[in-house]
């Protein structure tokens, strides 16, 4: 038994189409996902804009009604549990996302965000005020924050700084799976690599199960154990990071393999 697995995940839209709206289209933008997760991996998905990336990743995190299939974790179909239990398991599964300055809230301080993620778990420390700070500094400290910038408001970070913050936040309710959906792609790319590596370094020391989107492969690349190559809403192919980029069997990862620049000054 895998730790988490998608078992044939189906969202199938229905858009109107036509001058009047009378037809209806159906958009099949995930179509029969199945995967092996397993605990403490780093899974990659790479595909072009449009083939499903971020659709799938709300079916995981359960924000979404499959049309059809489902999401296991540790044995348990998600689905079939009753929905206060299901808003508990909420805290298990977090996700980070491109633009750090609209998922925060730039009317809250450092210290507001994350001690609001932290009592997601802990709601406790709400009543203990140095333990509360203590918890956040020690969270700054995790993902490269200064804990002095605790009173500090986003906008008051740069670019990089406020995704860490994205990141801290992300790590408050002691998550079992980080859901990462184009996580550098607004970044320099000077940026983004420290942003990578210290999202290796937190699935390492915390034994994360991430899994991390990106439409560039070499982004994905660079951080993932093993590549699932989606397009029009199908895996089709899945590998080592590293045979990925030595043998691409499907025409999509060879495409995207050709969309990297080959020399980097
Ligand atoms: N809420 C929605 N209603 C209708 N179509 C949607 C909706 N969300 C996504 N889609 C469509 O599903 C397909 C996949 O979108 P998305 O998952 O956002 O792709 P990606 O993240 O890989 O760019 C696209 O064709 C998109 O237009
Ligand atoms: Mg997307």
């Amino acid at each position: 038994m895998a730790y988490l697995e998608l078992q044939d995940l189906t969202k199938h839209f229905t858009k109107r189409a036509g001058l009047f709206g009378g037809e209806r289209q159906i958009v099949k933008a995930v179509d029969g996902v199945s995967l092996d997760i397993e605990k403490g991996e780093i899974l990659g998905l790479v595909g072009e804009s449009g083939c499903g990336k971020s659709t799938l990743s709300r079916l995981i995190m359960q924000l979404i009604t499959p049309t059809a299939g489902s999401v296991v974790l540790e044995g348990e179909r998600l689905a079939d549990l009753p929905k206060a239990e299901i808003r508990q398991r909420r805290r298990d599964f977090q996700m980070i996302f491109q633009d750090p300055y609209s998922s925060l809230n730039p009317r809250m301080t450092i210290y507001s965000t994350l001690v609001e993620a932290i009592a997601t778990r802990h709601p406790n420390i709400l009543q203990d005020k140095s333990a509360a700070e203590n918890a956040v500094s020690e969270l700054m400290e995790r993902v490269g924050l200064d804990p002095r910038f605790i009173r500090k408001y986003p906008h008051e970070f740069s670019g990089g700084q406020r995704q860490r913050i994205a990141i801290a936040r992300a790590l408050g309710p002691e998550p079992k799976l980080v859901l990462a959906d184009e996580p550098v792609s607004a970044l320099d790319v000077s940026i983004q690599s420290q942003i990578l590596n210290l999202l290796r370094q937190l699935s390492e020391e915390l034994g994360l199960t991430m899994i991390f989107i990106s439409h560039d492969l070499s982004v994905v690349r660079y951080i993932a154990d093993r590549i699932a190559v989606m397009e029009k809403g199908k895996i089709v192919e899945l590998q080592q990071a590293e045979a990925l980029f030595d043998s691409p069997s499907s025409d999509c990862a060879k495409m995207l393999l050709d969309a990297i620049p080959q020399i980097r000054a």
